[in-house]
């Protein structure tokens, strides 16, 4: 396995008002953006509360939801959305949104092509709607942002403000979902998508875990068991009450949406949480471990690195993607990482001493955010794992001469009827217009080219990138993806068929701020 750093250079640290008012008003050239190219795009909230030094707290392990029945074939889940409170910051009292009254949520284990049903019942003050991200789901089950779960207390039937739906279907206060799961193994994750709230909404808690297996996953023999552990990693920031600080227009998130005019370009915490705690430590046998990344921020990207104390880095060795295992194995040293991607990758601590720490640091992060967590390894054992040198020969081989159409999306700030906002081709988001019209079984090349940054993300569908800037991708942009990170003034091609289900998806840029923001466009499977 080659050995590739593909960290950046000249990457310069710039605020928003920086990076996106030179690109947005004056029309910075593609160019010159590149040159500028800030390791961030959103402004940083800052805590108000004292915070913790780090490494101190235990890394929790979000817990497995056992289902409420099996019978028939199927996995049936109940799930109940409710304000709970967490002690994030020791010693301090979180008011949180959330599945199941823990943020994360419960963690849905789920078997290849075994369908299953989930119950959402919604006790938050709010209307909702769950979407599973990278899940190949109906289009009844895909959380489509105005097919809304209406709270018990709600008042009214109004669903918003304004945007008329006439497609939407809206329940009151309980709605299932069911996935098929027919699928490549991966890690999925579930998440609040109401129209202009699904940014606020995750912030506050809305978001866990689901993972797919397949017996010729577990056959490879990857580290698994306590050696496998899921990392959503997700920034915050703290009020002066304990409570999380988030900039929304209206904090009640029932009216107006949006955030305030500094924070347009995305919502940046101080506080670096993994699996909802502040820069925890694992303790761990020096030994292979697989790391199961979810960057689940609404807006900061990362660029991990695994460090010794003593200055040695460690590989992450990606062995998956957003949608499931790579072809063969990838060596990172550092490991760019946008919201709503995953990578699955394997860590070898077995070269370090008994007593060492590795931290898991970002790379693009300054002050508290460039620490992330730590690894604390306090035994020696014996290591039976193995990372294969073929890991799935199931990847799809699409080639540009297969696709049928080829279409070209800008993912850029402009005007919407709200004032300012982000576009998909120069228009905000609008359920009633159709914006990609493809058949069912179509395989098509889109190109996307970006201002500043967007984690571009389809529904239904996974993706191979082609290229970028002209170029052959990079190395962790292998194998089977749902989300593609579009640096500033970069434009990429990618292929998918659109295969699974007919109906209407989406895909938006998933910096959830810009989602919010109008960036997000309607696909017909038909
Ligand atoms: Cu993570 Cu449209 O979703
Ligand atoms: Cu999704
Ligand atoms: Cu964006």
């Amino acid at each position: 396995m080659p050995e590739r750093d593909h960290g950046l250079t000249r990457r310069r640290v710039l605020g928003i008002g920086g990076a996106l008012g030179l690109v947005a008003t004056t029309g910075l050239s593609t160019a010159a953006a590149l040159a500028r190219r800030p390791s961030s795009t959103g402004a940083e909230l800052r805590s108000a509360v004292p915070l913790p030094p780090p490494f101190q707290v235990p890394l929790p392990i979000p817990a497995v939801l056992p289902p409420v029945s099996t019978d028939g074939g199927v996995d049936r889940y109940v799930i109940t959305q409710r304000e709970a409170e967490a002690e994030i910051l020791p010693g301090l009292r979180t008011p949180l949104w959330t599945y199941e009254g823990v943020f994360p949520g419960p963690t849905i284990e789920s078997r290849r092509g075994r369908p299953v049903v989930v119950t959402h019942r919604n006790e938050l003050p709010v209307p909702t709607v769950v979407h599973l991200h990278g899940g190949r789901t109906p289009a009844a089950s895909d959380g489509y942002p105005t097919d809304l779960v209406l709270p018990a207390r709600h008042a009214t039937s109004h669903t918003g403000h304004g945007m008329h739906d006439p497609r939407a279907v809206v329940t009151e206060v309980t709605r299932d979902y069911a996935f098929p799961l027919d699928q490549r193994p991966t890690l999925l994750w579930y998440h609040d998508h109401r129209m202009d709230f699904t940014a606020p909404a995750i912030w506050r808690g809305l978001a866990g875990l689901h993972v797919v297996r397949d017996d010729a996953e577990d056959a490879l023999g990857l580290p698994s068991g306590p050696r496998e552990l899921p990392l959503v990693i997700a920034d915050r920031a703290f009020a002066a009450d304990g409570g999380l600080a988030y900039p929304s227009l209206d904090p009640t998130l029932s009216e107006r949406p949006g955030v305030q005019d500094r924070y347009f370009a995305g919502v940046l915490g101080d506080v670096i949480l993994v699996n909802g705690a502040p820069w925890p430590v694992h303790e761990v046998d020096a030994a292979r471990y697989r790391l199961r990344l979810l960057n689940a921020s609404n807006a900061r990207h990362y660029e991990l690195e695994a460090v010794t104390d003593d200055g040695r880095r460690l590989d992450l060795v990606q062995v998956g993607a957003d949608q499931g295992l790579l072809a063969e194995p990838v060596a990172h040293r550092a490991l760019p990482t946008a919201p709503a991607e995953r990578y699955d990758v394997v860590i070898d601590f077995a070269g370090t001493r008994v007593g060492d720490r590795v931290r898991l640091v970002n790379r693009l992060g300054s002050g508290r955010a460039r620490d992330v967590m730590a690894f604390r390894v306090a035994r020696r054992a014996v290591d039976d794992s193995r990372v294969p040198r073929v890991l799935s020969t199931d990847l799809p081989t699409w080639r540009q001469a297969d696709a049928v159409r080829v279409r070209d999306f800008s993912f850029r700030a402009g005007r919407t009827h709200g004032g300012h906002g982000w576009l998909v081709g120069g228009l905000p988001f609008d359920p009633a217009r159709t914006d990609v019209t493809t058949g069912l079984g179509d395989v098509e090349v889109w190109r996307l080219v970006a201002d500043v940054h967007h984690p571009v993300h389809l529904h239904l569908v996974g993706f191979r990138v082609l290229s970028r800037g002209g170029r052959p991708p990079l190395p962790h942009d292998a194998g089977l993806k749902d989300t593609l990170s579009l640096r500033p003034g970069e434009a990429a091609e990618i292929i998918t068929r659109f295969d699974g289900y007919r109906g209407r998806y989406l895909f938006h840029c998933h910096n959830a701020e810009h989602e919010d923001l109008g960036m997000m466009a309607n696909i017909e499977v038909v």
